[in-house]
């Protein structure tokens, strides 16, 4: 009897052990074809669904214009949001606008084009005003519009950072202090913003562009917590890595007015559409902070939460190659997967 017993309890050991072998390595290849973090995921899989909890809500985009804003537009037509589109290019607007009627079934009056400059922060109160004459609320606020930057911090002028700051941070703060009375008013509401990896964790050639997400995140992290006396009120951060879009093309220089030399290649990064359906999932599932990218990127996101040491070291490394090659003459983007050159002008 003894000896049966041993038998089943090695049994049984074993069976423990290979059951958790194969969930590890489950886990593991699920890590390796991820592209968002696993909460993200699930409630990809299992949440509930865009176009369930986002139909007929009156969503604002900033930076709506071109790349994951534009993106974002097309999709929350096509599932049937009325949306509010900003940026500075009003004929760009009224192209997205068009594209958006042409592949929904919304009206006219659905889809109001609100030209706006996050930098103009006197005529936010006005902006916010016409919005709300409009629509008679706003449900939804994706802060969106922003500009990366590529430069090294010896080179870059002063004037480069404050710019940074005003687009990035106190526009985007401007433009939520805007709109968040009329939802605690109402109990209701979700304010997204788009961070960036880099608002998590540090990259060279984007200190003032770093710093300027890092205060995003502090900011919205802190205004979560002040809202606990609003549970129908939903801050979300949204952190993605490289995704296909103009920002590169419209970076911030050395110099206020000096543009990038090279956009490089945006191929291998994460097409806008993924990105952006993953941002609606998220939304539809009040996530309150998404990591958003593809392998190497997202494990660099939880070796930077889980092992900083070890983060450390890779960021240096890579980051050593990505100045090497920003300094040769390369899209500092597309500098992990390129052999430093000879300066090409
Ligand atoms: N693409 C990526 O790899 C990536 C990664 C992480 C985070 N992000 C973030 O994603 C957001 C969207 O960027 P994107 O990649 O879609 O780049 P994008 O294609 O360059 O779009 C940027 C948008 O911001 C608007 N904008 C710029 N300056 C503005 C101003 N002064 N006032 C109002 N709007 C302004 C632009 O419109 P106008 O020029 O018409 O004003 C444009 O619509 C940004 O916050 C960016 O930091 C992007």
């Amino acid at each position: 009897m003894y000896l049966s017993f041993a038998v089943l309890s090695m049994d049984i050991s074993s069976l423990i052990l290979v059951g958790s072998a194969v969930y590890l390595i489950v886990q593991l290849l699920r890590f390796i074809f991820a592209d968002a973090d696993f909460t993200l995921l699930w409630a990809a899989k299992l949440g509930n669904k865009p176009e369930d909890k986002l139909r007929g809500q009156v969503v604002w985009i900033t930076g709506a214009s071109s790349g994951i804003g534009e993106e974002l537009a097309y999709q929350l037509a096509a599932l049937g949001a009325r949306l509010i589109l900003s940026a500075r290019r009003q004929n760009e607007l009224e192209r997205v606008k068009r594209t958006c009627l042409e592949h929904s079934t919304l009206q006219e009056k659905d889809i109001l084009v609100l030209p706006l400059d996050l930098l103009d922060r006197a005529s936010h109160e006005a902006k916010t005003a016409t919005a709300l004459q409009h629509f008679g609320n706003i449900d939804v606020l994706i802060n969106n519009g922003g500009r990366t930057q590529r430069s090294l911090c010896l080179d870059t002028s002063m004037e480069v950072y404050q710019a940074i700051m005003d687009l990035n941070f106190l526009g985007t703060v401007s433009i939520t202090k805007q709109v968040l009375p009329h939802m605690t008013s109402r109990g209701t509401g979700i304010v997204a913003t788009v961070s960036s990896v880099v608002g998590l964790a540090g990259a060279p050639l984007a200190t003032g562009y770093s710093a300027s997400k890092h205060a995003l995140q502090g900011f919205f992290n802190s205004l979560r917590t002040e809202l606990t006396d609003y549970p129908g009120i939903t801050i979300s951060t949204v952190c993605p890595g490289p995704v296909q879009s103009q920002i590169v093309h419209n970076a911030f220089t050395e110099e206020l007015h000096k543009a990038v030399s090279n956009a490089g290649d945006q191929e291998h990064k994460m097409p806008t559409a993924r990105c952006v359906r993953l941002i609606l999932v998220g939304l539809a599932n009040h996530v309150k902070e998404m990591w958003i990218a593809q392998q190497p990127f997202l494990l660099f996101y939880y070796l930077w939460q889980y092992m900083p040491t070890l983060a450390w070291y890779a960021t240096n490394v890579l980051g050593r190659k990505r100045v090497q090659n920003f300094k040769a003459g390369l899209d500092a983007d597309s500098a992990y997967f390129s052999k430093p050159k000879t300066k090409t002008s």
